[in-house]
């Protein structure tokens, strides 16, 4: 069974996080750094966004603020309809909890859980019941069906971020941010990832927002957008490993 969300009905859903003059200064006086200088963004429902930029020019800050993980120091960020600036520190633990997914560089995978319990434990955590449908699913096309009682340490690193993956997913989000999640993957399994972090966007709907350095993986979003020293400065729509490194060129030189 594949829900299939077509083009139309994902422009016409509000978007899915919304950033609004976005500012963030590190420290203060003659040390500080501004991060973030009035960033506006929207990332749309159901839509594969890529975060690209020189080293420094704010895309985890960027990605920390959106996903309430860091706090502006100007600006709104909204998730769905909730401005998370105004939350409380419990409300905001629990937005993460209930509604955000995340997967970063490092598998942030618990050694002594098999894989199967590595998947299910946010929803565990939340105390919530797993949708069997779903997990049989993100299981089968994650290709993880034989390894699903395997610990991390005996799954190749590419397995474990698809462990990684299918735990975001499990629990519907609504949004998963990825910070880097084929940096530390060989492209083989780096590319393994990004399918199939592109057909959850295809198949389930699912909205995600990923940093990267790397143009090939950007290819895999249908959108990019760039920042340079805290600055949005450009974005591609259809991306191509060829126009994200020729962007990416420009805003280098
Ligand atoms: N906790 C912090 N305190 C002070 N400055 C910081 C802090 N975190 C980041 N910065 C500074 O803010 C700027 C943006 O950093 P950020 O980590 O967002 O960049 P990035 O685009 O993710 O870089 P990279 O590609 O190297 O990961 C940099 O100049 C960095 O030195
Ligand atoms: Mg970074």
């Amino acid at each position: 069974m594949s829900v299939i969300v077509p083009p139309e009905a994902r422009s016409a859903a509000p978007p899915a996080v919304v950033a609004n003059n976005l500012v963030k200064v590190y420290g203060s006086g003659d040390a500080a750094v501004h991060a973030l200088k009035d960033v506006s963004v929207g990332f749309e429902t159901g839509a594969f966004t890529a975060i690209m930029g020189p080293s420094g020019s704010g895309k985890s800050t960027l990605m920390h603020c959106l996903a309430g993980l860091d706090t502006a120091t100007r600006g709104v960020v909204r998730i769905g309809d909730t401005d998370i600036t105004t939350l409380k520190d419990k409300e905001l633990t629990l937005l993460r909890r209930d509604r955000i997914g995340f997967i970063f560089q490092a598998f942030n995978l618990l050694p002594t859980l098999t894989a199967e319990q590595n998947i299910r434990l946010p929803l565990e955590i939340a105390g919530r019941k797993a949708d069997e449908a779903l997990f049989n699913r993100v299981v089968d096309t994650v290709g993880l069906r034989d390894r699903l009682r395997h610990r991390p340490t005996e799954l190749s690193g590419g397995q474990q971020q698809r462990v990684a993956v299918a735990r975001a997913l499990i629990s519907r989000p609504q949004v998963i941010f990825a910070d880097e999640p084929t940096g530390n993957l060989d492209s083989r399994s780096g590319a393994e990832v990004l399918s199939f972090l592109r057909t959850s966007v295809r198949e389930l709907g699912q909205t995600i927002v990923m940093v990267t350095h790397d143009p090939v993986a950007a290819s895999y979003a249908d959108r990019v957008v760039f920042l340079r020293d805290g600055e949005l400065v450009s974005e591609l729509h259809g991306p191509t490993p060829q126009s994200v490194h020729d962007t990416l060129m420009k805003l280098e030189a």
